[in-house]
């Protein structure tokens, strides 16, 4: 039986997130990680293969973006889940890309992050479309909301980013919402992200440069009250070890942690040996491939 199958990029946000929901822009990248989706027809209601996920709002969401009767949905990914690396919007892109190769339409880049925008509102409610943006496009990107969003895709270097999870999923919905209660008393810092995104971006090719930018960043992320003292250690914990900068990257409130350093694997054993899940990504080129 044919099944159709799509795919979409993880991401890692190096500055931006929570001001771009107010009109800043954000900077972001694809990584070596990502989701795959497939479709299969099949006689009865359309069902999810359980093994492959075990996010309940995840395969609600999937369910509703597919008619109810007729298909097998299977998830293969290896991005964890509500961790701030996009998952659900690189399963989003992977169904919009399944769907269409099952109807036989080729779609534009754009169309794609339409389609994964709507099938993501559905899932964290006001996002900004950074990461279904990623997840679709692959490579570095500036990216700025609309109407109408704009995507800026910048030269992507080939670059190792240290990633720590602290282990505990931040609810980005909730996040959202609690520093939309926070403005406008939040909104100087907001600002001072947004300026600092276009710092970063200036300095991109450097990693040594960008990383002390990466740990103000967190600073004016833990001033927005989305960090948390789990995060706020494993950013002490790289730059105690040598990193050039760390941050909460995503969301917030759990999630990742992101470090540059000039000795990635080496900040990773010393991680584990901390107890902390620590793995290296490398950035992946932008897509042409729609
Ligand atoms: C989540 O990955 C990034 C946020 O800025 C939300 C969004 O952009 O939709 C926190």
């Amino acid at each position: 039986m044919t099944t159709f199958t799509g795919r979409g990029h993880g991401k890692l946000i190096l500055s931006g997130e929570h001001a771009v929901v107010y009109g800043h822009p954000a900077l972001a990248v694809a990584v070596d990680r990502g989701a795959e989706v497939s479709l299969r027809r099949i006689d009865g209601p359309t069902r999810t293969c359980a093994e492959t996920l075990c996010d309940v709002r995840l395969t609600e969401a999937l369910k509703a973006a597919l008619e109810p009767t007729g298909w097998e949905v299977s998830v293969k990914s290896d991005l964890p889940i509500g961790r701030g690396m996009g998952s659900s919007a690189a399963i989003a892109v992977g169904l919009v890309r399944a769907q269409a190769a099952a109807a036989g339409e080729t779609l534009d880049l754009q169309t794609v992050w339409e389609r994964a925008f709507a099938a993501e509102r559905a899932f964290h409610g006001t996002p900004s479309g950074l990461d279904q943006a990623v997840a679709c496009r692959g490579g570095m990107l500036r990216y700025l909301k609309g109407p109408p969003p704009i995507f800026v895709d910048l030269p992507c270097p080939d670059q190792a980013i240290v990633v720590l999870d602290s282990g505990e999923a931040g609810d980005t919905a909730q996040l959202v919402a609690g520093v939309r209660a926070r403005r406008p008393g939040i909104d100087p810092v907001l600002d001072a992200i947004g300026e600092l995104v276009l710092r970063v971006e200036a300095a991109l090719p450097d990693p040594a440069a960008v990383g002390p930018l990466l740990t103000e960043n967190h600073a004016l992320l833990q001033q927005i009250g989305v960090s948390n003292p789990m995060l706020d250690g494993l950013v002490q914990l790289a730059l105690d070890h040598g990193a050039w900068g760390a941050k909460l990257a995503g969301a917030g409130g759990g999630g990742v942690v992101i470090a540059l350093t000039a000795e990635p694997e080496s900040l990773v054993e010393v991680a584990r040996a901390h107890g902390v899940d620590a793995f290296v990504c490398q950035t992946m080129p932008g897509t042409t491939v729609p």
